[in-house]
């Protein structure tokens, strides 16, 4: 399903965070928003995710309006639409495993999520997410004492259990090295090339964006400045997106480049783990 944002715009006091944002986006979809600092990035994604209210404009998901929704449609809402943060958000003292099927609170009744009693077939889930992952090792181990790639792809793990139809991604890679930067990122691609799972994501270096959305969406001051793919981002757009320096002087790409030359082997672990979907599917 397509989902669009109509004009959508959110003040916070007199100051214009996000300012009449208008955005078709088409289902299967890798979308990377970039911009510099305060630019109304995390604002954006936030309100598709309903964290935070627009002042004005709508947004629709299919025949949806997902900015009306109340109670257990946006519940619902916020369930088909998982987010991913920076922090990863994770419960650090609980183990890996009961991290992940965290995600799966919202499909349940109230009374099983508060006991927290989970089917053989949801663990099964949660055992196949984190082996798609390559972290399956770790799944009795407490969360906090993963490394912050490993925690990462723990909160894309506990994203899929949500069943998700759209992943948001706040940053996703902005704590990590290289290294593992590169594999929650080969993780999200993954994802959204398997299950056809629309990704947006904001990111503060272009080539990640470059290398892995079909399309980039840059903002500066709260406004849309560029819509199209990495091709059409040309040298001046890239200035116009970030600026120049209170000195006057330019940027330069590789300025907002964390990337490194690894051998595609580098995520086979995650390629070769079993397929999530049909696990899943079979397990029903
Ligand atoms: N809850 C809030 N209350 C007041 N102002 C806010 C709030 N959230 C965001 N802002 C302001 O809105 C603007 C956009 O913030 P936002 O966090 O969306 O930017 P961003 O592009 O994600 O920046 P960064 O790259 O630093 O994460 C900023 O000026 C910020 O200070
Ligand atoms: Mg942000």
């Amino acid at each position: 399903m397509r989902f669009q944002l109509k004009n959508v715009t959110r003040k916070f006091g007199q100051h214009v965070a996000v300012d009449g944002v208008n955005v078709d986006i088409e289902r299967g979809e890798m979308v990377g928003v970039i911009g510099r600092s305060g630019a109304g990035k995390s604002t954006l994604l936030r309100m598709i995710n309903r964290l935070v209210d627009p002042s004005d404009g709508s947004i629709h998901f299919g025949d949806v309006e997902v900015s009306a929704l109340r109670g257990a449609g946006l519940r619902n809402w916020q369930r088909d639409c998982a987010m991913i943060f920076q922090q990863f958000n994770l419960v650090p003292r609980l183990d890996v495993l009961t991290n992940v099927l965290l995600g799966r609170l919202n499909h349940r009744p109230t009374a099983l999520s508060i006991l927290n009693i989970f089917t053989r077939e949801e663990r099964l889930m949660a055992i196949a997410a984190l082996e798609r992952l390559g972290i399956e090792q770790t799944a009795l181990q407490p969360a906090g004492t993963l490394s912050g790639g490993q925690q990462q792809r723990v909160a894309i793990a506990r994203a899929l259990m949500q069943g998700p139809k759209v992943v948001l991604a706040d940053e996703p890679i902005a704590s990590l090295d290289p290294l593992n930067a590169k594999i929650v990122m080969d993780a999200l691609k993954d994802i959204n090339e398997r299950e056809g799972i629309t990704v947006m994501t904001n990111l503060h270096t272009l080539d990640t964006a470059r290398n892995y959305c079909s399309r980039i969406i840059g903002m500066a001051r709260g406004r849309v400045v560029f819509d199209g793919t990495p091709d059409e981002l040309t040298a001046e757009t890239v200035q116009e997106i970030y600026g120049a320096d209170s000195h006057g002087a330019g940027i330069d790409e590789s300025m907002t480049s964390t990337s490194i030359r690894i051998p595609a082997a580098a995520n086979a672990a995650a390629a070769q783990s079993a397929d999530f979907k049909a696990l899943a599917v079979a397990e029903a």
